[in-house]
């Protein structure tokens, strides 16, 4: 999605703000844009705008932009919403005198009446964006309210978010006011970055952890007046309000390539010491240590999870563990239909929220309802400060570090594994719940916690044998995963993975499932994996991958299990550990054959067309 970033200091803005943009790349847009003000002859400062459609290295070849020394400036890529990508679209906007500029995350639902509002006060809009009534609503207020100081500058933004309808973060520049660059938020992530006579804003921290580690995290309905030495922040209202400065423990070596082909490859590979880190201390005792210590799980009688895409195949995945020791029926629900469906929820629901960026829209509003209707809310989230944390009314974070690819996989991992560490604990704190062989099953579950970074340390050497596989995939159309219990849920997720990056077509199925339909789609050279690592139901999954077989289907087996069958060819072995935790390790050479499909394709791995990084508006 859209990708702002800022700068106001004493070093020249353009390298921070094309940088900045470079480091956003991952989010996806179709085309980039800077505000600058460069001073004139005549000693005012006039506003420049560069922009164009494609990538931000049309900004990097622009010579007039390059010459700039301006110290002030707000930068975007557009991922277009309201209108086509092309030049007149790109951010940043501009008022018609051309003196006020403003890069924009988000949806403007009613944009289509402010555009009649302001046509009809003479206004004239070049775009077809719903971006532009912005600067254009700022002049109007600036004008109609006739207060030309910076506190006008000021008053006239906030009359205008009172007349927004959906989402924002925003920046505002103008050349009136060199000194400060403006910006607000609603539904919409922007942080502020504090720094030594210079600040920062963005939509993502990545974008400027190489100048700073101190950020603000701005809340729904506030606003900022952004100094080079001074940070104001303001609520709805503009009384002025106090907000705490948070430190990011993130390196900023951890958002670079250093020496992968690409961020995938590179999370992949991250992945034992990212699951050892979300491990971290929850283990230092007997008991597993959480802070929830104040929650009382015996007054629950149902868990919601609730997540998109990858952060809710891992809340599948995990269902198995706390329905076998927390004992409490568990839902797992896509956050988009959730939110839409009036679901049972009460004081006795317990509702866990997971994602990555604590950004998800859908997951957020499904957080807003749970609440709303006095469930308790745990978030797992990777992203720290995220709406979603401030949202919540627990948080416990993954630690997976900053996952910059599109395509999940070190945060998948990560939530699998606290996830299960979660499902223990509740069983830990309702222990009258469990039977003495339950209680030996979890002692023992948690050993086999602690052994996953080995375990996936070892499903990584799977990656030659994968890469042969990989060459004959990326020719297909169609790829098929099957499994039962477990195995079925890391099927969602590779399935998922492929069709993402490699545009192939791909299903997964519950193998039992196949004979009430999809077998009907086997036939010669279609390639179906399968995952078998439950030993109960090993010789059930056989059957069925026999089955497709007799069909003509290629099959591929990823397997923890000694699988002693001629009719099986291609097998990947991978290390044993419990079914209720062998998606985190099965889920691996999965990841590198998407993976190595789409670098077979030749596709740019990083950023697959059409999706962004974080999913800001439904
Ligand atoms: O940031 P979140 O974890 O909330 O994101 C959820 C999904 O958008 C995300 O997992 C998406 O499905 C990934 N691109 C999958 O690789």
């Amino acid at each position: 999605m859209c990708g702002i970033v800022g700068y106001i200091g004493t070093k020249k803005a353009v390298p921070v703000l094309i940088n900045g943009l470079l480091s956003l790349e991952y989010r996806g847009y179709d085309s980039a844009g800077i505000a600058v003000l460069n001073s004139s002859k005549s000693s005012d400062y006039e506003l420049d705008i560069f922009r164009d459609k494609g990538r931000v290295k049309n900004l990097q070849d622009n010579k007039d932009l390059q010459k700039s020394d301006s110290t002030i400036g707000i930068a975007h890529t557009r991922w277009a919403t309201h209108g086509i990508p092309s030049k007149e679209n790109a951010h940043p906007h501009t008022n018609n005198d051309k003196n006020i500029a403003v890069v924009h995350n988000g949806i403007i639902e009613n944009y289509d009446k402010l555009r009649t509002f302001l046509s009809n006060k003479g206004y004239t809009l070049y775009s077809e964006t719903d971006t532009e009534v912005i600067p254009n609503l700022v002049d109007y207020y600036y004008k109609k309210n006739k207060d030309f100081s910076e506190a006008g500058l000021l008053k006239a933004v906030a009359d205008t978010l009172n007349d927004l309808i959906g989402s924002y973060a925003i920046g505002v520049l103008s050349n009136n006011f060199p000194d400060q660059i403006i910006v607000a938020k609603k539904d919409s992530p922007l942080v502020v970055g504090k720094g030594d006579g210079e600040n920062y804003i963005a939509s993502d921290i990545p974008a400027v952890l190489s100048h700073t580690k101190n950020f603000y995290f701005m809340e729904d309905g506030e606003l900022a007046v952004i100094s080079k030495d001074n940070i104001d922040f303001y609520n709805t209202f503009l009384k002025k309000i106090k907000k705490d400065l948070k430190n990011i423990e993130w390196d900023s070596t951890q958002s670079e390539k250093n020496g992968y082909d690409d961020f995938m490859l590179k999370e992949i590979f991250e992945q034992p010491k990212a699951v050892l880190e979300t491990i971290g201390t929850s283990f230092e005792k007997d008991k597993i240590n959480l802070p929830l210590d104040d929650i009382k799980f015996s007054k629950f009688n149902k868990i919601y999870i609730v997540a998109c895409g990858t952060a809710m195949h891992a809340g599948l995945a995990t269902k198995y563990t706390f329905e076998k020791f927390a004992k409490i029926p568990m839902e797992v629900d896509v956050s988009s239909e959730f939110r839409y469906r009036d679901p049972l929820i009460n004081e006795h629901t317990l509702c866990i929220f997971i994602s990555q960026s604590g950004e998800t829209a859908d997951t957020i509003a499904a957080l807003k309802l749970a609440k709303s209707k006095g469930s308790t809310t745990i978030a797992i989230v990777n992203v720290i400060g995220s709406s979603i944390t401030r949202l919540a009314d627990y948080v416990l974070y993954t630690h997976a570090g900053p996952e910059i690819a599109v395509a999940s996989t070190k945060a998948y991992t990560c939530q699998t594994t606290l996830l299960n560490i979660l499902a223990l604990y509740i069983a830990e704190n309702n222990l009258n719940n469990l039977d003495d062989k339950e209680v030996k099953e979890l002692a023992s579950l948690k050993k086999d916690i602690l052994s996953l970074p080995q375990k996936i340390e070892d499903a990584l050497k799977t990656a030659d044998a994968v890469k042969d596989i990989a060459k004959n995939i990326y020719k297909k159309k169609d790829v098929f995963f099957i499994g039962r219990n477990t195995d079925y849920t890391v099927s969602l997720e590779a399935s998922l993975k492929l069709k993402e990056i490699s545009y192939i077509h791909s299903d997964a199925y519950a193998a039992g499932e196949l004979k009430h339909g999809s077998i009907a789609l086997m036939e010669d050279s279609v390639d179906v994996i399968g995952i078998v690592t439950n030993t109960k139901i090993l010789p059930k999954t056989i059957s069925n991958l026999e089955e497709v077989i007799t069909r003509g289907a290629n099959v591929y087996i990823i397997t923890d299990q000694t699988i002693d069958n001629k009719a099986f060819k291609n097998i990947i072995s991978i290390p044993k550990i419990s079914y209720m935790l062998s998606p985190i390790v099965s889920v691996i050479p999965l990841q590198l054959l998407a993976y190595y499909v789409a670098k077979n394709k030749k596709l740019d791995v990083d950023k697959p067309r059409n999706l962004a990084k974080s999913v800001t508006v439904e």
